[in-house]
């Protein structure tokens, strides 16, 4: 990647929106603090102000009351077309212009900054290199029609990136995607934020996206309050009331399984003889216990045999996989690696 920044915070202190003719505010008194760098998923029912809440960041929506600082500056202190030449973001319904060509998409705001044609050019084929869109020269001159939507959603992802915008915005950017497509975007979107890290503040309504992807979660409950904001694995654990436990689910327990791989908890001294074990179902060090205890449940079996790399680690069992150690878990970069 070239010039990277590393990001900046953004900071809503008491921020607040009431639309015209509303009786009571879409957004009310959020106070929020997104870390330079930081991946923070904002989470909440429909109608909950998370849209609101990113497009007061950009100027989309005007605030009624309260700041939002970017970097400890007020995006009040500087004009709309500056400040989101400084966002990226990218929409559910990726947002292309169906009349340009992915390569003229993608170089938007470049163009507007004046950058010569070979830096846009280096930068088109870099970003589609990013999102997974390669050799890029099949992608370059599509037209956003002659995509499928999860491919639309990349280059919505490799615009918002293009000018290496500090912040980054998203809203349901993965919304529209089968699950499998969306797995792997996710995937990809993770490895982009690692590589990149921007400030990244995403709102998704599926709760076990944001307990994958997120550093923290913010969960706004209806009237645009802030119910909790906290790490995925104390928010599973401590819902701060009953909306919020209500919001995680029945299943609060099993996602909190999503936390922690398999090979953080497998040890090498649980070696047991093949006689033992047998019908336990193969699984990966890198899987979620969750995803484990679905396969060892589907076997009928009382544990899995933990492989990396095709070669084999040890064993865990039932026990080991619904009661994993306190220690295990809530290691974002251990489940990311
Ligand atoms: N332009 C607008 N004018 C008036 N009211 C609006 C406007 N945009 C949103 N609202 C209202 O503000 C509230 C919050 O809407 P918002 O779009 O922020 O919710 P959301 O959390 O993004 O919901 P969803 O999950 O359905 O996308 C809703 O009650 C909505 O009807
Ligand atoms: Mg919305």
């Amino acid at each position: 990647m070239t010039q990277d920044s590393t990001g900046t915070s953004i900071t809503f202190d008491r921020a607040t929106k009431i639309y015209p003719g509303a009786a009571s505010p879409a957004l009310d008194e959020l106070n929020l603090e997104v870390e330079a760098g930081e991946l923070v998923c904002l989470v909440g029912p429909s109608g909950g102000g998370k849209t609101t809440a990113l497009q007061l960041v950009n100027r989309i929506v005007d605030l009624s009351s309260g700041d939002i600082r970017i970097g400890g500056r007020s995006i009040t202190d500087q004009s709309a077309i500056e400040l989101r030449r400084t966002i990226g973001y990218a929409i559910q319904q990726s947002g292309l212009f169906p009349h340009y060509t992915v390569a003229d998409n993608i170089a938007t705001v470049p163009v507007i900054l004046g950058w010569d044609k070979e830096r846009i050019r280096t930068r088109t084929a870099e970003l589609l290199e990013l999102v997974g869109l390669s050799p890029v020269e099949t992608w370059l001159p599509r037209y956003p029609a002659q995509l499928s939507g999860g491919q639309q959603q990349r280059v919505g992802i490799a615009r918002a990136l293009a000018a290496d915008p500090p912040v980054m915005l998203m809203d349901e950017p993965f919304g529209a995607l089968d699950p499998i497509t969306r797995v792997t975007v996710q995937e990809e979107f993770l490895a982009i934020h690692r590589a990149v890290g921007k400030t990244t503040l995403f709102v998704t309504h599926d709760i076990d996206e944001a307990i994958k992807m997120a550093d923290r979660i913010a969960i706004l409950k209806p009237g645009g309050k802030l119910a909790q904001f906290d790490t995925p694995e104390q928010v599973l654990s401590n819902p701060a009331d009953d909306f919020v436990a209500e919001f995680l689910g029945a299943e609060r327990g099993l996602k909190r399984l999503a936390l922690t791989t398999v090979g953080e908890i497998v040890t090498a001294d649980s070696v047991r003889t093949d006689a033992e074990d047998a019908g336990w179902p193969d699984v990966e060090a890198t899987m979620t216990l969750r995803e484990a205890l679905s396969l060892v449940s589907a076997a009928g079996a009382e544990g899995a045999v933990v492989n990396s790399g095709g070669s084999r680690l040890g064993e865990v069992s039932l026990h080991d996989l619904i009661a994993p150690p306190a220690s295990a878990g809530g290691d974002r970069e251990g489940l990311r690696a």
